[in-house]
């Protein structure tokens, strides 16, 4: 027998009907389209402009971008070389959309750009519920202003989107990184309470003590997660500015109706936040409990090699998540992607005519689809109710002599007699 083929673990096609499959993705591409189109009319609101950039890029941009230290780089990237360049397969998109951003100076052409972003990212964790290898991101990005209406906004985005598709279990955590000023003291006081607990921390923390000890804060463990209830807490180093800044986003996020709390030990899992760090959260969604995340990246612009810092805030939101969540809701709407019309022909030269009006009914902007060779008019029937088609024209020898068409509508389950020169007017029926 020849050797046939799957797609990789941690990936998914998503395919019509996933009935029909357990590897495939449970959610149709329908009910794809249907949260794209969502997302894409909540950030329309927003004023936010799409981009595109490459699935592929310079590992060192990610590497730098996101910080060496971090889960990402240094365990899950996709990477490969080829010609002497390193490649990755993108973790994330914020890093991606600050290179081209830089690249293309877009801030000649605004001052502030509002960005907003979908496609697949690509990460070497242990596939399980709510975490895949190629999963997909939905995110906005506000770039070129350092005020927290910036900050404010995104939050009200993306806290819009999952609201327009009626998810309200959620619970937004908030925090404050503080900037690169009051970071280095609250980074020493951590070290200096942990230091002595050393023996008693996981190897991953240990690990973390010394170079990224701000990771120690985001613990599953729950005895760290005791010792850290009576560690230093950053907002007793917190800048002013920091300090003012945060208040106003909570201020104006509660004054949104967005409830939230505050969460002093949210860190996040990418080094490049400084200041406002946020994350939302659904409890419906098991151990993989993140639907979004975000805050803001000052510093990230100058990293990636600008010469003068650019201030910047953004969220991103896994699809997948968001579909688990709203299949929890018990909603599984999908675009109806069924044609208007399906032809069934009975005979050779009602073949060739259905293949011709199905042109002209689509020059009318009709969705129509055709038998491609001769069946019976079971199976031709069969195939339109599948495809979930509006109307059958039925066509044989007697409707061809006569130029009147036998006419279903599937729905209703109804039959009439139509010219063929009034088929056009199925399309305007509502
Ligand atoms: P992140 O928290 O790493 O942030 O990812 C954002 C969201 O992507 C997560 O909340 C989760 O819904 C989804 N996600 C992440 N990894 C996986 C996975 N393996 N499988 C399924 N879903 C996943 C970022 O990526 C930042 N770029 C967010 C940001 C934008 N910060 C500022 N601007």
């Amino acid at each position: 027998m020849s050797k046939t083929y799957k797609n990789i673990k941690g990936t998914f096609d998503i395919v019509p009907d996933p009935s029909i499959s357990k590897d495939a993705s449970p959610f149709s591409s329908g009910q794809w389209i249907r949260i794209e189109r969502v997302v894409r009319d909540v950030v329309r609101r927003y004023g936010m402009q799409e981009i595109r950039t490459p699935i592929l890029e310079p590992l060192d941009l990610i590497a730098r971008g996101i910080g060496q230290l971090t889960d990402i780089v240094s365990k899950e990237m996709f990477a490969f070389s080829r010609d002497n360049t390193d490649y990755v397969l993108r973790p994330e998109i914020t890093a991606p959309v600050v290179r081209a951003y830089l690249q293309h100076n877009m801030s000649q052409l605004l001052p502030v750009q509002q960005l907003f972003y979908i496609g697949p990212c690509f990460r070497a964790e242990r596939p399980q519920k709510g975490r895949y290898r190629q999963f997909h991101q939905f995110g906005a990005e506000i770039i070129g202003e350092p005020g927290p209406m910036a900050d404010v906004e995104v939050i009200r985005c993306m806290v819009d989107i999952y609201k327009e598709l009626g998810i309200t279990n959620m619970e937004l955590r908030l925090n404050s990184l503080g900037d690169e000023t009051s970071r280095p003291q609250y980074k020493a006081a951590l070290q200096e309470y942990l230091e002595p607990h050393r023996n008693d921390l996981s190897e991953t923390s240990r690990s973390r003590l010394e170079d990224n000890v701000l990771r120690i804060l985001d613990t599953k463990n729950p005895d760290e997660q005791r010792l850290l209830q009576d560690a230093p807490r950053l907002s007793a180093f917190i800048d002013s500015e920091s300090e003012d800044h945060f208040n106003i986003v909570c201020e104006m996020v509660d004054k949104a109706g967005i409830p939230f709390v505050h969460d002093p030990f949210l860190v996040r899992g990418l080094d490049y936040y400084t200041r406002t760090a946020f994350e939302l959260e659904s409890p419906d969604l098991g151990a993989q409990s993140a639907l979004a995340g975000g805050g803001r990246y000052d510093l990230l612009a100058t990293e990636l090699g600008s010469k003068n810092p650019v201030p910047a805030v953004g969220f991103a939101a896994g699809i997948e998540r968001l579909l688990i969540a709203v299949s929890e809701l018990g909603d599984t709407a999908a675009i109806d992607d069924g044609p208007d019309i399906y032809i069934a022909s009975l005979g050779d030269t009602a073949l060739k005519w259905a293949i011709d009006t199905a042109a002209a009914l689509r020059s009318d902007g009709g969705a129509v689809v055709t038998a491609l060779a001769q069946k019976s008019l079971k199976a031709q029937l069969k195939d339109a109710s599948k495809r979930n088609a509006r109307y059958a024209i039925i066509v044989g020898e007697d409707e061809l002599q006569s130029s009147v068409a036998t006419v279903r509508d599937l729905r209703k389950s109804t039959q009439e007699e139509i010219p063929f020169a009034s088929l056009p007017t199925l399309l305007k029926r509502s």
